[in-house]
């Protein structure tokens, strides 16, 4: 098909990293924003997505015009925020399965960890090119800041003492990634973008490096994405999240990563109780450099282009099942066919359900999370009876309740982030069903660990 420039979709980066290196807090830094300081336990759980049109990236890297030289062909640039902890290691994979390039954040203090090895396996799994923000540099012993300015500028200010810390501990990251078979150098001084890995120094704090980092990624997406990437073309979206919201119901949070969506689209999507049609009624962005995840005003689009994070509103998405597919129906196409395609994301999941009928019973947010729990339970050996997604209602303690007799170990319900109904808590106390729930995943972990342990006493 003929391209031209309104055709260019925005490239998708992904920023991957062990937990606590900063990743959401530099977001916040280039959104002005504090989604960081509202999460619980302040750990990322979810995937968060950010649309950055291209010029407020303009303005953020105008510092960087003193150093080098700066294009700005794409629309804009969608930054996905992922979790670092370890039992998120399936929204990880999703993350970078759905990005262009990646940002690998690592904390300068620390080092390699174990996420950030995960991180370097998934990405070279995946062929996804990425650059390191070396993050916590305004932690280096007397750092003087100067917000938001270039690296450059910055490290040149610093006391000799300030320049040797820095160098002793970039050296040692250097080797510790050269020990996983990645050649690396500071950006600036990287010949050559497709054999080096470029390293930029960062605070997401002072702000310091934030400019270099931006520029860089507009600089690698631009030039070294294929063309045919760069361009708009089918229709590729992830359902992020189902919410309610005032005055408009059941809605879905959505990663377009290609193509265009439009008010009055047929979709289908995978549901808990079978495969949802319908309507796009209203597509809602939030204000550009909001992140989806956080309410705000949202602006009414006749359609969207990719990549951006999307609210949909539409009728019957209560049951829809967050982390799979959305598929618009075509002219040409058949709905039946799609409608068997979107649920293949659960059906593999429902394997995971122990045929004997005895097992504990899991309940969660997502089919992320969903997925971390199924994981950690097959880890612990300990079988699943049954798997919800939404909040727990007096039906699924019943659920739990017929383990009473045949497997009273397993009499529990396991639940991630979920509500749980007055009813169904009243039911579990008559019943003595223990509800395990926790907005902190490995605190759930840890509780029921815990529990086990004391039945083997
Ligand atoms: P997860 O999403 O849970 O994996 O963590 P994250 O990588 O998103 O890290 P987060 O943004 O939650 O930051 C973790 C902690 O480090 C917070 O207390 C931040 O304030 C702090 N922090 C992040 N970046 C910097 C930085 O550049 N300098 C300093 N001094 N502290 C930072
Ligand atoms: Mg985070
Ligand atoms: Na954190």
């Amino acid at each position: 098909s003929a391209s031209n420039e309104s055709d260019l979709r925005s490239p998708i980066c992904c920023i991957l990293g062990h937990v606590d290196t900063g990743k959401t807090k530099l977001l916040d830094k280039v959104r002005q924003t504090n989604v960081q300081g509202g999460e619980a336990g302040g750990i990322t759980q979810q995937i968060g997505a950010t649309y950055f049109p291209v010029d407020s990236i303009k303005q953020k890297t105008a510092v960087m015009a003193q150093h080098e030289k700066q294009t700005f062909d794409v629309p804009g640039l969608l930054i996905i925020d992922t979790p670092g902890h370890e039992s998120f290691t399936n929204l990880r994979s999703r993350g970078s399965s759905l990005c262009n390039i990646a940002i690998l954040v690592i904390d300068i203090m620390h080092g390699l960890e174990q996420q950030t090895l995960e991180s370097i396996r998934l990405l070279r799994d995946r062929k996804a090119p990425f650059i390191v923000a070396l993050n916590k540099i305004d932690r280096l012993y007397d750092w003087k800041e100067i917000p938001n300015n270039s690296f450059r500028d910055s490290y040149s200010k610093q006391t000799k003492s300030v320049q040797a810390e820095f160098q002793n501990r970039y050296e040692q990251i250097k080797v510790a990634l050269a020990e996983q078979g990645l050649n690396s150098e500071l950006y600036f001084q990287n010949k050559n973008m497709s054999k080096y890995v470029s390293i930029v120094p960062t605070s997401a704090v002072t702000g310091e490096g934030v400019p270099d980092l931006l520029w860089l990624l507009l600089e690698l997406t631009q030039k070294r994405m294929s063309k045919q990437l760069m361009y708009l073309s089918k229709v590729e979206a992830t359902i992020l999240e189902v919410k309610v919201v005032e005055g408009f119901g059941y809605t879905i949070d959505v990663v377009l990563s290609n193509g265009i969506l439009r008010e009055g689209d047929r979709v289908v999507l995978c549901g808990l109780n079978g495969p949802i049609c319908t309507n796009i009624r209203a597509l809602l962005t939030p204000p550009p450099s909001r992140e989806l995840r956080i309410k705000s005003e949202y602006v009414h689009n006749k359609e969207v282009k990719a990549a951006l994070g999307v609210k949909i509103a539409a009728n019957d998405l209560e049951k829809a099942v967050a982390g799979s597919r959305l598929v618009v129906v075509g002219e040409d196409d058949d709905e039946e066919e799609i409608m068997e395609e979107v649920m293949d994301d659960l059906t593999g999941l429902l394997d995971s359900v122990d045929t004997s009928g005895k097992g504990v019973v899991v309940q969660a947010s997502t089919l992320g999370s969903l997925e971390a729990l199924l994981d950690f339970l097959k880890d612990m050996k300990i079988p699943v009876m049954s798997i919800g997604l939404g909040p727990v209602y007096k039906r699924d303690i019943m659920k739990a309740s017929t383990m009473l007799e045949k497997a009273p170990e397993y009499a529990v319900m396991l639940c991630f982030d979920v509500k749980v109904d007055k009813e169904a808590e009243q039911y579990a106390a008559e019943q003595n069903i223990k509800i395990f729930n926790a907005d902190i995943i490995y605190h759930l972990f840890d509780q029921f660990t815990a529990y086990q342990q004391k039945l083997l006493e």
